[in-house]
């Protein structure tokens, strides 16, 4: 990916997300010089789609339509049907154009999450602010609904939880929801240094403590309440180390439907108990206890 490049033309270049995976997508973009690329859901249809802008100067000999047919000739080698993808050339006021396709979002019962430029919460509800394309987490994965729903529950029920780990913190945006929920300590861990970076600079803008930490195990010692949403596969390989860091309660997503025996399995053989199971879309959120 190149870094603060400047251009007059841009190509944005969107496949729905699961047409093509992550990674698949990374390196896409990298070959062909991409400038910055992101996972969006669109505020009108709730599709997640796979985003990316090319500046067309970077381009073969700064020729639209020979950038056209190098980006459908590498998104053809990624296995994506031609069909599936769409291709634009962005007008001169697309960088506040895609500010359009967000929103304010109410989240649980207390929560409101918004990027800056939209209306702040209102009253009776938690304002929590974050930047679109940071880093993930802004709130329309339902994953990370899933959990901030989970941490809000929580924190209204019996015995509220006084420390947080936030393992997999991306954005912040748990750590910042759990703080602003009334946990006292947060500790939030990623092990990617930009996603550090922006965990920091989110919590400090929404003026809440958080500490935040590259790694990729949980510190030593136990939290009344661990939260991950990584991905099925991570989630059941780490399950002893967080087991082990869950003093009470774990919440854990990034989990597709027909993955959660598996996971749920890996924690049960450490000793917790799943206590609820949350869907949204294809993916859910376990909810699980010391047993
Ligand atoms: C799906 S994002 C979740 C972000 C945010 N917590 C949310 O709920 O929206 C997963 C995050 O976990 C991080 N991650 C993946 N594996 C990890 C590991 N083993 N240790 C720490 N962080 C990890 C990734 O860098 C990414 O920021």
């Amino acid at each position: 990916m190149q870094d603060g490049i400047s251009s007059d033309a841009w190509l944005e270049l969107r496949l729905p997300a699961d047409a093509v995976d992550e990674e698949a997508f990374a390196r896409l973009c990298e070959s062909l010089g991409a400038a910055g690329r992101a996972l969006e859901t669109r505020a009108k249809t709730g599709d997640a789609e796979q985003v990316a802008w090319f500046p067309l100067s970077a381009q073969s000999g700064a020729d639209e339509q020979a950038a056209r047919a190098r980006i459908a000739a590498a998104v053809a080698l990624a296995g994506v049907d031609a069909s599936a993808m769409r291709l634009k050339r962005l007008q001169d006021d697309w960088a506040t154009a895609w500010q359009q396709d967000w929103k304010a979002m109410p989240v649980g019962e207390r929560l409101w999450v918004r990027p800056s430029f939209c209306e702040p919460a209102p009253a009776g509800r938690l304002d929590i602010v974050l930047e679109p394309g940071m880093a993930f987490g802004t709130g329309s994965h339902p994953t990370t609904r899933l959990c901030l729903e989970a941490i809000e529950r929580i924190c209204a029920g019996p015995n509220p939880p006084r420390t947080m780990l936030d393992m997999g913190a991306g954005s912040g945006i748990l750590a910042i929801a759990a703080a602003r929920l009334g946990v006292r300590r947060v500790l939030a861990v990623d092990n990617d240094p930009d996603a550090v970076d922006a965990c920091r600079a989110n919590a400090a803008a929404n003026g809440v403590r958080v500490d935040c930490r590259l790694g990729d195990a949980p510190p030593a010692g136990t939290f009344d309440l661990v939260v991950a949403n990584i991905l099925a596969g991570p989630l059941a390989d780490m399950a002893p180390a967080l087991a082990a860091a869950t003093g009470r309660r774990l919440a854990l997503s990034g989990i597709l439907a027909d993955q959660a025996g598996r996971v749920i399995a890996a924690y049960e053989r450490e000793g917790l108990s799943c206590r609820r199971t949350e869907r949204m879309e294809d993916w859910v959120c376990l909810e699980m206890e010391r047993a």
